[in-house]
């Protein structure tokens, strides 16, 4: 190992600071093998010899690389299933219950990595509603750049597509690229793809019918998750609906919001009033 308690502790303070993401003692081996490609990248032998660097002379490009490297960006289609065929079969008609059938939708995939989960949503509401990308926009924001290109690309490969996606979708949905799979123009029209730090002032989106902000909270201290609670509701409409990821909750951190279990999984509803 490379890296000093020193060390380690300044890049938990950079990460906390400009990302919200709370790295625990004892992850001194991840913040190894994270880094370890950026310090080769840059002509450097060790990790150490990276964070020395940046630290007696920090510039925005490294300090930002290290953030993004220490985010978790595992994902998949249709992840647990329930929080996106919900989406077709009980939050999409009770909108258009509420709204009529034609109004537009404006749904947020507020952390979105690679963009399996936007694109799980464009794929269904494609299948759901006729002329589904003159209607619908779906709004993918990730901290990291490179995520964020991932997603605008909408390329993957074979073992990516391999994880939850089921076979209809990919006939009807993707091309073929070389050894990888491309989505469908239809699909890419309705996804817009960004940089958005969720632990910063959010910028002026919205309002959002639907927001999925699923398996981040769960990397963010309570005061996080509570601005972050407070921040998305503020840019969602009062009938709006809320995903969050199987582990995550507002129970006991934001009560402004109203649970509805749907199938095995639950949504989160403004509270009226709240
Ligand atoms: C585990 S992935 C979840 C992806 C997807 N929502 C899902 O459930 O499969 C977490 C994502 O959150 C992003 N992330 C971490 N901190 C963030 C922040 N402060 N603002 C925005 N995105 C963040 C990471 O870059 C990563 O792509």
């Amino acid at each position: 190992m490379t890296i000093t308690a020193t060390s380690f502790d300044w890049v938990r303070e950079l990460v906390h600071r400009e990302s919200a993401i709370v790295l625990q003692p004892g992850k001194e081996y991840l913040v190894e093998a994270r880094l370890l490609p950026i310090a080769r990248q840059m002509g450097m032998a060790d990790v150490g010899k990276l964070v020395d660097t940046v630290r007696q002379r920090p510039d925005p490009d490294s300090t930002r690389r290290i953030v993004e490297a220490l985010t978790t960006n595992e994902t998949s289609w249709f992840r647990d299933g329930d929080p996106f065929t919900t989406l077709t079969s009980t939050v999409l008609p009770a909108l258009q219950a509420s709204r009529g059938p034609h109004e537009r939708l404006q749904i947020w995939s507020a952390a979105c990595s690679s963009g399996q989960e936007p694109y799980t949503i464009a794929m269904l509401l494609e299948d759901a509603l006729p002329g589904a990308a003159a209607r619908v926009s779906i709004t993918a924001t990730d901290i990291s750049r490179e995520m964020v290109q991932r997603t605008k690309a909408g390329r993957f490969s074979q073992l990516e597509v391999n994880r939850g996606l089921p076979a209809p979708m990919l006939v009807r949905h993707f091309t073929r690229a070389g050894s990888e799979w491309e989505v469908s123009p239809a699909l890419r029209r309705m996804v817009t793809a960004s940089t958005c730090n969720l632990a910063a002032p959010l910028p002026r989106m919205g309002p959002f019918d639907v927001v999925y902000l699923r398996n981040v909270l769960i990397y963010f201290d309570l005061p996080t998750k509570q601005s972050i609670l407070r921040r998305v509701r503020e840019l969602m409409r009062p009938d709006g609906w809320l995903f969050l990821g199987a582990a995550e909750t507002t129970l006991g951190v934001d009560d402004s919001w109203e649970r509805v279990v749907l199938g095995r999984s639950s949504a989160y509803r403004p509270l009226k009033g709240a």
